[in-house]
């Protein structure tokens, strides 16, 4: 239900993704904590973020953090692995309330599932995330060894709705024996808030060329995260009806509400415009 925030509810809490796919952490966010109010920022105006440099994306990553302060926010998900890779400190500066990103969750998610030290990750991401190896700094705090390979191709596949097209699965088929040349993976993480439309296709894909390796979907990882500080216990994953979001696109409205229903799986009523500018 997208409705205006209740402050009689649970803590407000803003959400912020370069574009649709962060929706991919609030449909996570939702089942995992219901009885918060939502605030999604999606700034389709300047997405792609994955090919843009650290200066440019930390500027529109922290007007986007101050949006959702102003607007009432107590707590901020950055659900762009772009943004949290490369922006994280510069955002966590700019506002006054906490930010959690998505990279450390995930990597904790990936040790989880391979608690021995030393197992290796294969981390499939954009080329700003790759280049910053946050990542791999992450995974190295766990005691994880990871191989970041980018894979530019894999947001305008989704983004067209090609998520089970075989021209998608040839992209697929491409990068991930490219990828598997160079490591033998134990889990592969999905370091771009894309590629859970596509997780499918990515572990049929690694069955193919011989790989057992398990997918982790770090959206999970990062509500987990954020039930955690926020104090919230909701036992199951089922979404309460009554939950509530509001969303904001800064591109095409309709655009916003079409694709992002097949992101979060569910109508999305509303969608306001927001011009942060250039
Ligand atoms: N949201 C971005 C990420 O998770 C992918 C789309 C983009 O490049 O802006 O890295």
């Amino acid at each position: 239900m997208s409705l205006a925030a209740d402050s009689k509810r649970g803590p407000m809490v803003g959400v912020f993704d370069s574009g649709f796919g962060g929706l991919t952490v609030l449909r996570a966010l939702l089942s995992r904590i219901p009885t918060a109010n939502y605030v999604y920022l999606g700034d389709t105006a300047r997405l792609p973020y994955g090919a843009k440099s650290q200066a440019t994306i930390a500027r529109y990553a922290v007007e986007s953090a101050r949006f959702l302060e102003d607007r009432g926010c107590e707590y901020l998900v950055i659900a762009c692995n772009t943004a949290t890779a490369l922006a994280l400190e510069d955002i966590r500066q700019a506002v006054s309330v906490p930010v959690l990103g998505v990279i450390e969750p995930g990597a904790h998610a990936a040790k989880r599932i391979l608690p021995e030290p030393d197992g290796d990750v294969l981390v499939l991401a954009t080329a700003a995330t790759v280049q910053s190896h946050a990542y791999r700094e992450a995974c190295a705090a766990v005691g994880l060894r990871a191989t970041e390979v980018a894979c530019p191709l894999l947001v305008p596949l989704v983004e067209e709705g090609w998520t089970d097209h075989r021209v998608t699965r040839e992209v697929l088929r491409i990068y991930l024996s490219e990828a598997l040349a160079k490591c033998a993976p134990q889990a592969v993480l999905l370091g771009c808030t894309h590629y859970p439309l596509i997780a499918v296709a990515i572990e049929e894909t690694l069955r193919e060329l011989g790989s057992a390796a398990v997918v982790i979907d770090s959206a999970e990882a990062t509500a987990e995260a954020a039930s955690v500080a926020l104090g919230s216990n909701h036992p199951s994953g089922e979404q309460e009806t009554s939950t509530i979001f509001q969303c904001f696109a800064t591109d095409s409205v309709e655009k916003f509400q079409r694709l992002g229903s097949l992101f979060l799986r569910q109508p999305i009523e509303h969608v306001h415009h927001l011009d942060l500018g250039g």
